[in-house]
């Protein structure tokens, strides 16, 4: 298994090019399920999340196209065979995303089985915001030896209806994907309401109307979705991804560093930089992109310069869904805050489990205290290096965070975590003068493994 030897207590420097998002480009994979037409999608990161849901759509009868090399981040998707309508757990179980073929499937084919998701190292992820939906589009969906089994009404087609979409924990991001995905083919008119707002989602409504949908106020609570009978091919490039953004701001305040960051999201991140600054890190938009050329107007897609005072300050922090402060930054920004002078407050609202950071980063001498969906960080001067064990992948991202800041070596173990939502970071860190070895865990001593 891999992991990283980090040398910690350097500053880092330099620009920094974000990817495609990762979460932006599954349910875009998925939605090549809901046409025979090939769908080209651009900007496509080569994560093991991303190869893993290839894997199952090729399972499903939908196949990558030869990849040219001269444009390795452009996936062509085309669904030649539907006769096999089966996720299987097998699959399914090492992504728990492969739950967004569930929608484009059942619309398209009429029936759908997909393994049932268990839980993750984040916390229960139940789905029954999605079945709801579906059930409310007309689907008949029972569970069957593991398997959720969806079945359109006679005649194979969903219809329109009233669908609410809210939770115990706010909305659900790949449930409003899987339904507005199946609206689309529905008959008649879809109105979801407490839909998820995400930049993905928004993302993923424009590539369905490059298909021929139509979609109303993806990006808003209520998305309104008028049925059509098929779908075409299309072409689309992936948002770029911010939370692979806001992790290089966090390590550029925590190394009192100096980076540009490309390709920067910046319009959909106001709760990140909101409280980034509030902390004292400062972010400010370039005029000019990497190539000098004047800086495209896509607020989505700018270069950003983040410097920090020395002195960090504390903040107070509550996680939320879009647009408030991501879950998905919570492990990063704890890691920053250990750093800060005086007492930090982080909540999180929406995965309440989601802590496996904080043990790691107590041994790392981090001063933490837990107490049920809140965690009290009382800043310190200085992190130590430690053998760590990265649990999930926000948390390895945190832990290599915390890594680059300390004093002496920190072994990170188990990256394959990281290696599900960041492109070769070491090397990308590397590159900003960090001192990072990607070694097989078999080469280290049982010191650096931790015992
Ligand atoms: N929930 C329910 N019922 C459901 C679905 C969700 O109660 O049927 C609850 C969840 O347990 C959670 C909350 O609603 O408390 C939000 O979950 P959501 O469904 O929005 O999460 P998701 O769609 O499964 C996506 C991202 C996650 C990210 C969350 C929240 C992808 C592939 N995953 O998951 O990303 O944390 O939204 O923003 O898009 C990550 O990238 O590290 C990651 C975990």
């Amino acid at each position: 298994m891999d992991t990283f030897v980090i040398e910690g207590g350097r500053r880092l420097e330099g620009r920094v090019t974000v990817n495609g998002a990762k979460n932006a480009a599954l349910p875009l994979m998925a939605a090549a399920l809901l046409t025979n037409e090939p769908v080209t999608l651009r900007d496509v990161a080569p994560l093991a999340d991303i190869r893993n849901l290839q894997r199952l759509l090729a399972e499903l009868g939908c196949h990558k196209a030869e990849a040219d090399p001269a444009q390795p981040a452009v996936v062509k998707l085309q669904t030649t065979d539907e006769s096999c309508s089966h996720a299987r757990y097998e699959i399914v179980r090492t992504m728990r995303a492969g739950i967004c073929v569930l929608g484009p499937m059942l619309a398209k084919r009429g029936e759908a089985k997909v393994s049932m998701p268990g839980g993750c190292s984040i916390g229960d992820r139940p789905v029954d915001l999605h079945l709801r939906g579906l059930a409310a589009l007309g689907a008949r969906i029972t569970l069957r030896g593991g398997d959720i089994i969806a079945e359109a009404p006679a005649g194979g087609r969903l219809h329109g209806a009233k669908v609410f979409l809210g939770g115990p924990f706010g909305s659900t991001v790949l449930g409003t994907a899987n339904v507005m995905s199946a609206a689309t083919l529905a008959e008649g008119i879809t109105i979801i309401e407490s839909a998820a707002c995400e930049p993905e989602i928004v993302d993923l409504a424009d590539l369905l109307m490059k298909m021929g949908a139509q979609i109303e106020g993806a990006g808003s609570p209520r998305i309104t979705v008028y049925g059509v009978k098929e779908l075409k091919g299309a072409d689309h490039r992936v948002i770029p991804d911010r939370i692979e953004a806001g992790t290089y701001m966090c390590i550029a305040a925590a190394t009192n560093g100096n980076i540009t960051i490309d390709n920067c999201p910046l319009d959909a991140m106001m709760s990140v930089t909101d409280r980034l600054e509030a902390a004292g890190v400062h972010i400010r938009r370039m005029g000019h992109n990497r190539q000098g050329d004047p800086a495209p107007e896509d607020p989505m897609r700018v270069s950003v310069k983040v410097t920090c005072d020395r002195i960090l300050r504390p903040v107070e922090v509550t996680t939320q869904p879009h647009p408030g402060f991501p879950t998905d930054l919570q492990a990063q920004l704890m890691a920053l805050l250990c750093l800060a002078e005086g007492n930090s407050v982080i909540t999180e609202k929406i995965f309440p489990e989601r802590f496996l950071h904080v043990a790691e980063l107590s041994r790392m001498g981090a001063h933490l205290f837990r107490q049920g969906p809140t965690v009290i960080i009382s800043g310190v001067r200085r992190l130590v290096g430690a053998p760590v064990m990265a649990s999930d992948l926000r948390a390895s991202a945190s832990l290599v965070l915390a890594g680059l800041a300390a004093e002496g070596t920190t072994v990170v173990n188990r990256v394959y975590h990281l290696d599900r939502g960041y492109e070769r970071m070491e090397e990308k860190l590397n590159m900003l003068g960090a001192a990072i070895e990607r070694v097989d865990d078999k080469s280290l001593t049982d010191d650096q493994r931790g015992g």
